[in-house]
């Protein structure tokens, strides 16, 4: 099963909408300063760029992206002339060495086949001083829409277990991440948590996102003969919690880390 990433309004209701929540608050936790060229690797449908754009006065920013629909996306959401998108991934970043001041990447970093590479990749196109961040879920523990959704899951299947984003994404963690940081040659390496509130209307609010396909989770829930599927739908259903109106307020947990491109 491959992760696929092509379809923006379900990518948007899947996470798009969660991660445009982390964004200003990964970007208050990064503290830049106005101006300054800026990439955002793996750019998706633009939730990291059009925050960027709307918050932090940059000079310009490039968006890298390996899929032409989420790319067009990206594009057709910010009407800006200092926004551009090229082509591309995280191992083989279309820029010339030292082009940006800062360098970021939001809820990538894991689906990179090497993440250390990318890394060093993105260290690559950043100027000597400059910075590389972004975030990553924390999907072992505190990204509570997909723990629930995997440990539902396993306990239904247990060929679940090695898709579990938990299991299979392990630098998603704070000493993983900076570990991979310090082999990637960064300084000043720093992780911090970013937690933001993840509420739906209702339970069909919280479920149909995962019939979407976009990603791991979505991509094995509608993977399922259709028996299967409706007693996950069903096990989810008894499981989640409902405030008095109605509503299931979940929170989500990133990771956020940044390091250092030495002088
Ligand atoms: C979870 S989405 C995050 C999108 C966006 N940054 C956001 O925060 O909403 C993961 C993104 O990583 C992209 N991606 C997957 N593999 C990649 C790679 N090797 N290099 C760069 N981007 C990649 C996907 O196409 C997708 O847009």
């Amino acid at each position: 099963m491959t992760d696929a990433w092509e379809v923006d309004p379900a990518y948007e209701n899947y996470i798009g909408r969660w991660s445009r929540l982390v964004a200003p608050q990964f970007l208050r936790w990064l503290a830049a300063g106005p101006g300054g060229a800026w990439c955002d690797v793996g750019c998706g449908t633009g939730a990291l760029s059009h925050t960027v754009l709307r918050t932090a006065d940059p000079a310009r920013v490039v968006g890298v992206e390996p899929s032409a629909p989420f790319a067009a996306a990206a594009r057709a959401g910010a009407d800006d002339p200092r926004f551009e998108v090229r082509p591309g991934t995280a191992e083989a970043i279309p820029a010339a060495d030292g082009e940006f001041d800062r360098v970021v990447s939001g809820l990538v970093l894991n689906f990179v086949p090497h993440p250390v590479e990318g890394l060093a990749e993105m260290r690559r196109v950043t100027r000597a001083g400059g910075t590389v961040a972004g975030y990553v879920w924390d999907y072992a523990d505190g990204m509570q829409m997909i723990r629930v959704f995997w440990d539902a899951a396993r306990e239904l299947d247990a060929t679940a277990a090695t898709l579990d984003e938990g299991a299979r994404f392990p630098l998603c963690r704070p000493q993983p991440l900076r570990d991979a940081l310090s082999t990637a040659g960064f300084t000043e390496v720093a992780v911090h948590p970013l937690d933001v509130p993840t509420v739906f209307a209702g339970f069909d609010d919280f479920w149909r996102p995962f019939l979407g396909g976009q990603g791991p989770a979505p991509g094995y829930c509608t993977s399922l003969p259709a028996g299967r599927r409706t007693a996950l739908h069903d096990l989810l259903d008894t499981r989640l919690p409902r405030d008095d109106a109605g509503r299931i307020a979940l929170t989500a947990r990133a990771w956020a880390f940044r390091g250092s491109v030495p002088a």
